[in-house]
């Protein structure tokens, strides 16, 4: 069994019309390839909700804030693709990135607001590579849903800003980080970890997890991150990014645990820089506790 792959936007949109002459339902899952059960989550979540599913694949340079990251990415088309066909995903999306940008492209989809901070203040212009491959993937597909991972929650809250804005009429799904058995948020990037840092690597979820369990519990918040931060370092993380307390809805900075909120975390272990994060959906007891 294969899956059939498209490697132009014309291809692409031939398969999606006959799909929509049929009254099909089409979900997209866009991705940069190097899949993993998390990809094979979101393409499992879309199969369920609508009948036709694109997956992309496409290593998007606009994204990359260095030319050595992006040489270094792994390109794995053929395992990707013996991957997704015995899920039953319909066409893999290959785009050639001379097709993408062509000569004299000349168009940046730039989000404000939800960028500040984070891997925002880390990765400049990484989210306007994101935002403008996202819009393109959107209109190329047409699709009437796509899927993102929550592990990339601030690209979430980019994804949904920049289809509201721009009108385009698609649903974003959310689909929860699936992780390793010790813990390990799933990433393309776990693989570049030597044995001893890929031992080491589940202590950031283990430390944001208890960290949020305090919260959650009544603790200060910023204390609480202070101490975090200093278990992360001895876990042999050489330089920690951030690790703040955001809000759910729209990632306003919390110093007190008054609404439901995402703790996000980013970590160098090594040269190989990890994300995760942990919802912490509001109690009535902590709100209680951050009122009085
Ligand atoms: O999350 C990713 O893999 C990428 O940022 C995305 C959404 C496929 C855009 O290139």
């Amino acid at each position: 069994m294969r899956i059939p792959i498209a490697r132009t936007v014309a291809e692409l949109r031939a398969a999606v019309a006959a799909w929509r002459q049929n009254g099909l339902k089409v979900a997209v899952v866009p991705t940069m390839g190097a899949l993993h059960e998390g990809h094979l989550s979101l393409v499992r979540a879309a199969l369920e909700k609508v009948d036709r599913v694109i997956v992309t694949l496409f290593v998007n340079p606009k994204q990359f804030n260095s030319a050595a990251d992006l040489a270094a990415y792994p390109r794995t088309e053929h395992e990707d693709a013996a991957k997704l066909a015995p899920l039953g995903a319909h066409i893999l999306y290959v785009p050639d990135a001379a097709d993408m940008y062509p000569e004299g492209f000349a168009t940046t989809v730039s989000v404000n607001g939800v960028t500040e901070g984070l891997c925002g203040a880390y990765r400049p212009g990484h989210f306007d590579g994101v935002a403008t491959v996202v819009a393109k993937l959107f209109l190329q597909t047409g699709a009437d849903v796509a899927f993102f991972g929550e592990k990339d929650f601030q690209q979430l809250h980019v994804v949904r800003r920049l289809a509201r804005d721009l009108d385009i009429p698609i649903e974003i799904v959310a689909c929860p980080t699936v992780r390793e058995e010790d813990g390990l948020a799933m990433s393309s990037r776990n693989a570049r970890l030597s044995p001893s840092q890929r031992q080491a690597a589940p202590k950031l979820a283990a430390i944001l997890f208890e960290a949020a369990a305090r919260i959650a519990g009544g603790a200060s918040v910023d204390a609480t991150l202070d101490e975090a931060r200093s278990a992360i370092a001895a876990a042999g993380y050489v330089r920690i990014e951030y690790l703040e307390l955001r809000a759910e809805e729209d990632l306003a900075p919390m110093h007190m645990f008054d609404r439901p909120g995402r703790l996000l975390v980013a970590a160098w272990l090594g040269d190989t820089r990890l994300i995760d994060n942990v919802a912490m959906p509001a109690r009535q007891g902590a709100i209680t506790r951050a009122a009085a």
